[in-house]
Formats: structure tokens, C-alpha cells, sequence
């Protein structure tokens, strides 16, 4: 037998969603979707007509601690279970630590993407911080939609076994497989891709084309700035996406000479410059880590974007008179400038040396001065 997963105190998080516990305080949200027809007969449950029956469900959610409400802009939209395995539905797979996973949507959030971007983070969650060998998920013959939510997240197809629905009615169940073996190797795939993205990304110091970033763009980008490690985790670095013609006209006006002109957005770096511990300061450190972090996510969504550090903590503190412009408080410091668009000029690689001047394997091996 599977030792049980307690999901009370656990929180996710992806672009878009929170995966964390129901409370009793999502009942009217909960009630919303599960009344709405279409969303339960895919997983064989017949809509909710009253609220106490999706009280009666909500109540066992929350006592089960098996369930993940998904949270999307403050409201709960759906659900993602975590359940154990039928042994019939997928023998062979009764030993190992599995589990299945099972779902239901908001109609009015459906074809977006949402539920492979919440399956996708409970695998990661089952795999990485759980330790599961796999993962199953089914959907009833002829659901497409849940059928492409599996494919996307990488699950095989395993078999087909019948299934009684809470309505009493018979469907196929289509059931499908991921292992940790294959959503590793998945995953060692898409490294590579980064990897080649690191490999290529440069400075891009040339025009921007006027179209916009779209928010969701600069807050992946922030928040991939956020992301980055900093000594004891002080999270020294705080950041200011400018994107307000008017803001980003009156930042230009003091940027004296001129970089950056056309790009539609610009992000400001902050730094608090504390002691990480006794008369250590790692802010430095922590802000580097975070503006490659955004040079990367900024390369990644398809825009370009330049490290201008040097330009604005020159001797004319340009970085200040930035921060002043933007409401910045005195204990903390505007140490840089990314600007984010898309180049209107073909970006140039700059040159570098070669691997072996900068790099080797267990000593030295440069030339000595
Ligand atoms: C700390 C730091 C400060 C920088 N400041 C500036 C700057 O003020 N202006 C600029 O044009 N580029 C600046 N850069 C970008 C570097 O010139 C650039 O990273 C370097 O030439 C290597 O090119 P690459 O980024 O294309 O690999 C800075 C980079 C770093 C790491």
C-alpha cells in the first residue's frame, strides 16, 4: 500500500495558477463550475444542481487533503486530484509508488492551456519533491481535450478498461502512463534547448520594433529575476517594469548619452545593500544572478535586451536621478537598466574566447603570466 499523500500543506505555484487546499471558503466558486454542464460528465459526475451537494463534495476535499483547488486571478476554477491507482486499470504498475491524477475545469477557462500547466507542475511535484516512480491519468474514449492535456504533459497511452460512471452509465476508459524515467528524459530534452538558448543569447544594443510586451511577458520575465539564488536568501534585488510611454519617456530623458530609445519596455534593478551575514554583502552577487536570469527569459520569449549597468552608475549617477523619477526609496540603489523589445536590427554575437583559454578540467591549464 501507497503511503498517503497529504496535500493540507501544500502550495504550487505556475505562471497563471495556484494549486493549493480547498477551504471552506471557495464553496461558491466550487459550486460555479461544478454546476455547469459538460465539466463533471468528463470525469463521470453529474452537475451540481444544489450548493449542498457541492458542500457535501467540498467538505470531503477538504477532510481527504487529496485535492488540489486551482486558483486562477483570485478566484478557484477547477480541480486537480491525486488519487490512488485502480491495480486493475493499469497492472504491472501495483508495486511502485504511483498515483492517479484526475481533473475538472471551469467551462469558461477552457482551451487555454490552463490544465496542462497545472498537470505539468503536479508532476513536477509528484516526481521531484514526492518521489513517485509514475504517474496515470484516463479520460472517458472521445474526450479530446483531456486526451491532448495528457499528450502535452507526456503521458503514454496504456490501455483501455471499462468504466462505471457515478451516473450509472458505462464508458472506455482511455488510461495512460508517465514515469519518472520518461518525464526525466523529458525533461533532460528541454535542458538542452536552454542550454543552447544560454549559448546564444548576446547584447542586442540596436533599434526596438514599437510593438508592446505584453504583461504576461514581463512578468515571466520578472519573475525569472526573482527566481535567482541570493546569498542566505536575503532577496536583496527588487525590480520595476517600466512599460508607461510617459514613464519610459521621462527615465529617457535623463539617460544622457542615450541607449536603449525605442524599446517599448525597460526593466529597473533594484538592490538593498545588506549584509547577508557579519560584514558580508552578497547584494552585488544576487542582483548579477537575477538580471542573467532575465536576459535568459527575455532571450527565451523572443525579445532582446542589454546589461546597462556601467552607463548609469557612472560618476553622473544617472541610476539615481532614474530612481528619483520612479519613487524609489533612498535605502535602496538603481543599479541597472534592461531594456525589453524586439529587435528592428539583426543582432550581433560578440566575440569570445575559446573554451579552452577560459576553461578546463581539474587545474590550471592557462596560459601563467
Ligand atoms: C556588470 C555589467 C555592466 C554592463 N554595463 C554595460 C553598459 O553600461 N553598457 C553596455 O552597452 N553594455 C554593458 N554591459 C554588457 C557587456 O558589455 C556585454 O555583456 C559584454 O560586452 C559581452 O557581450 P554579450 O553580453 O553579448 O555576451 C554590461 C555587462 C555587465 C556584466
Amino acid at each position: 500500500m501507497n503511503a498517503p499523500i497529504d496535500l493540507s500543506g501544500v502550495t504550487l505555484t505556475t505562471e497563471r495558477l495556484i494549486l493549493r487546499p480547498f477551504r471552506q471558503t471557495d464553496l461558491e466558486d466550487f459550486f460555479a463550475y461544478a454546476s455547469m454542464d459538460g465539466v463533471g460528465q468528463m470525469a463521470g459526475w453529474a452537475p451540481h444542481r444544489t450548493i449542498e451537494t457541492s458542500q457535501t463534495i467540498l467538505n470531503h476535499f477538504i477532510a481527504e487533503k487529496k485535492t488540489f483547488a486551482l486558483e486562477y486571478q483570485g478566484r478557484v476554477i477547477g480541480s486537480l486530484g491525486i488519487e490512488e491507482y485502480s491495480e486493475k486499470e493499469y497492472p504491472g504498475f501495483t508495486e511502485q509508488k504511483g498515483r492517479e491524477i484526475g481533473y475538472a475545469l471551469s467551462r469558461d477557462h477552457w482551451g487555454r492551456g490552463l490544465m496542462p500547466e497545472a498537470v505539468r507542475e503536479a508532476l513536477r511535484y509528484l516526481f521531484e519533491d514526492v518521489g513517485l516512480d509514475f504517474a496515470a491519468c484516463g479520460h472517458f474514449a472521445g474526450n479530446r481535450q483531456s486526451a491532448r492535456v495528457q499528450e502535452k504533459c507526456g503521458f503514454r497511452f496504456f490501455g483501455v478498461s471499462p468504466y462505471t460512471t457515478q451516473l450509472g452509465t458505462q464508458e472506455t476508459s482511455v488510461n495512460s502512463i508517465l514515469t519518472r524515467q520518461d518525464w526525466l528524459s523529458a525533461r533532460r530534452e528541454k535542458a538542452k534547448e536552454m542550454l543552447a538558448l544560454i549559448e546564444a543569447r548576446h547584447s542586442y544594443r540596436g533599434a526596438y520594433k514599437p510593438s508592446p510586451v505584453p504583461r504576461e511577458d514581463l512578468t515571466a520575465i520578472l519573475r525569472a529575476g526573482l527566481a535567482a539564488p541570493s546569498g542566505c536568501n536575503k532577496q536583496t534585488t527588487s525590480l520595476i517594469a517600466v512599460d508607461d510611454p510617459g514613464v519610459l519617456a521621462s527615465i529617457r530623458a535623463v539617460i544622457d548619452p542615450p541607449v536603449a530609445e525605442t524599446s517599448p519596455a525597460m526593466i529597473c534593478v533594484l538592490t538593498r545593500r545588506i549584509n547577508a551575514y557579519r560584514d558580508r554583502c552578497f547584494a552585488v552577487q544576487d542582483y548579477a544572478a537575477a538580471i542573467e536570469n532575465m536576459l535568459l527569459a527575455a532571450n527565451a520569449l523572443g525579445y532582446e535586451s542589454c546589461w546597462y549597468e556601467g552607463h548609469i552608475t557612472d560618476a553622473d549617477r544617472i541610476g539615481d536621478q532614474i530612481a528619483r523619477r520612479l519613487g524609489v526609496p533612498k535605502d535602496y540603489e538603481l543599479v541597472c537598466i534592461l531594456p525589453v523589445g524586439i529587435a528592428a536590427d539583426t543582432p550581433k554575437a560578440p566575440v569570445k574566447k575559446p573554451f579552452a583559454e577560459r576553461a578546463w578540467f581539474n587545474a590550471f591549464a592557462g596560459e601563467k603570466g
